[in-house]
């Protein structure tokens, strides 16, 4: 697996995963490192080519991040993109100078199509820039290949040596052929074939974790959501009925959740594995009672879902193998760059491992991103809606009441939820809205129904839209849709009198409503 590898050296810039993604997305498999990376270390993995991503100091300054020079004389093509074309030139004896103004945000770019790098681009085009410094002398040995009214070296190279610089993003879409750039480096000028295929590594990953597993015993805890479903399936794919799949229902799920689950992966559905279904709803409940404090009705949701498994995995026995959905961002953001195991430490699993009685950890989906994963999924012939399904937090439903959670709240919160869905579907709007969902507020307030007074609760709903998740937009739903949600829930939802549509961005808000 992964004959032809391009390396994506981090030096802390924001856009460092884009550059993986955009790489990927040429079908060639690439790997993000940190800076410190040791040089005999990248050899050793024989890469077809480097990238130097953006990063936040300036390379002229005593302890800024930096690479060793001798990257430069592997005869691997080196492309370093805004502080990774700094450093490059700065290293290789051009000049790096801080600029009066920052240059920030979409920018009229000069380029040179006879470029390798720039083959098939538009002569003058967009391009999204984000820096203070800027080359202000080139290397020697480099050519210009790209100008903007304000940097004089938006783009440099030096063929021979095959090192190329760019001082703006090619990984952003706001540059517009930047996916264009990105293709002519590693296809082009690396030379990679471009074989990086999702039914390649299904095939790849069923066989490696034969090899792996043997006649060995595994155990996983299946959430429902897309990463542990995707990785049970290739589990259960590789090493069938050795393979043992845990589902707490906690009862905080969406409507009809529990028995989804339960019939794609249960015996009357199409894996071979082993299911448990553990229906714990009322002592969750029961652990609910009274508590009103959204960090501590995570704590216990949390607390009792580790019990809950343990018991579970106490039955089983001794397994060799626990399964883990890692992916790709996790490995990453935890700081590590794929050079060694992590364990993930997920809200919805954390604690898991130290619960269960097993000699080493399974992570199938460890170098693939969120959408890679969603193709395995597909691949594997899991179901689109699952495929699909959009990120629902550990403490599930127990989150989206405010105040106390009890059977019947979340029956409402259950339907009213079920009814928004619904319509947004209907709407076609359920792939284009990244998150979406009913909560139910504390608030009770006076109303009128036929000809009498109610009492009762007002639901809200939550609709956004975001890229990653730190940040997010309420979407602007038509207000059709929100007139239909709203008298379907208060028609078909018993007591709620009220639905309000929240229209709160994150920042200031959260996405939850908790
Ligand atoms: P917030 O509410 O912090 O949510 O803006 C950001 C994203 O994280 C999800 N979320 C969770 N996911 N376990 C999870 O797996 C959790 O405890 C949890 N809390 C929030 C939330 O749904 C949103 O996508």
């Amino acid at each position: 697996m992964n004959k032809e590898l391009v390396l994506v050296i981090d030096f802390g810039g924001q856009y460092n995963q884009l550059v993986a993604r955009r790489i990927r997305e040429c079908n060639v498999y690439c790997e993000i490192y940190s800076y410190k990376t040791e040089i005999y270390k990248i050899k050793a993995m024989k890469p077809k080519g480097i990238i130097l991503t953006g990063g936040p100091s300036s390379c002229y300054e005593a302890g800024a991040a930096a690479c060793s020079p001798e990257l430069f004389e592997l005869g691997i093509p080196v492309l370093g993109l805004c502080y990774g074309a700094q450093l490059m030139s700065h290293m290789l004896g051009g000049e790096v100078a801080r600029a009066t103004v920052r240059e920030y945000g979409k920018t009229e770019v000069d380029i040179d199509e006879t470029s390798r790098l720039f083959q098939g681009v538009t002569p003058h085009t967009v391009c999204w820039m984000s820096h203070f410094d800027y080359i202000a002398r080139m290397a020697p040995g480099f050519r210009r290949i790209a100008s903007t009214a304000n940097c004089p070296v938006a783009a440099a190279e030096d063929e021979e040596r095959k090192l190329y610089a760019i001082q703006f993003h090619p990984e952003v879409l706001h540059t517009v052929e930047g996916f264009k750039m990105l293709h002519n480096f590693v296809r082009g000028i690396c030379g990679c074939s471009g074989d990086w295929r999702m039914d390649s590594f299904v095939e790849e990953s069923i066989s490696a974790i034969r090899r792996r597993v043997g006649k060995g015993k595994v155990l996983c805890a299946l959430s429902g959501g897309v990463d542990s479903s995707v990785a049970a399936v290739l589990l259960s794919k590789a090493v069938g009925e050795q393979l043992t799949c845990v589902f707490v229902d906690h009862g905080l799920l969406r409507k009809n959740e529990g028995d989804e689950v339960e019939r794609i992966f249960g015996p009357e559905g199409n894996y071979d594995l082993n299911f448990v279904r553990v229906n714990a709803q009322e002592r969750f409940y029961a652990r609910l009672a009274g508590v009103t404090e959204p960090e501590e009705k995570r704590k216990i949701i949390g607390g009792e879902f580790i019990r809950v498994f343990e018991e579970e995995a106490r039955k089983i026995g001794a397994v060799d193998f626990l399964v883990q959905g890692t992916i790709y961002p996790d490995v990453v953001e935890s700081g590590l760059g794929g050079e060694s195991a992590v364990i993930k430490s997920h809200h919805n699993v954390g604690g898991l491992p130290a619960c269960v009685d097993f000699r080493e950890i399974v992570e199938p989906l460890r170098n693939l991103f969120k959408d890679e994963v969603r193709k395995v999924g597909l691949e594997l012939g899991i179901p689109e809606q699952l495929v699909f399904r959009q990120p629902f937090p550990g403490p599930g439903l127990g989150i989206r009441i405010i105040g106390e959670v009890t059977a019947q709240k979340v029956r409402m919160v259950q339907d009213a939820d079920a009814i928004y869905r619904e319509e947004i579907a209907k709407a076609g709007l359920d792939r284009k809205i990244n998150q979406y969902f009913a909560a139910l507020t504390n608030m009770r307030s006076v109303g009128v129904m036929g000809d009498e007074r109610t009492y009762e609760y007002a639901v809200a709903l939550r609709a956004m839209e975001t890229v990653d998740f730190m940040t997010a937009e309420s979407a602007q739903i038509p207000y059709e849709v929100l007139q239909k949600v709203s008298s379907r829930i208060i028609n078909e939802v018993s007591h709620v009198n009220r639905v309000l549509y929240d229209i709160t961005s994150k920042p200031p808000g959260t996405i939850e409503f908790e």
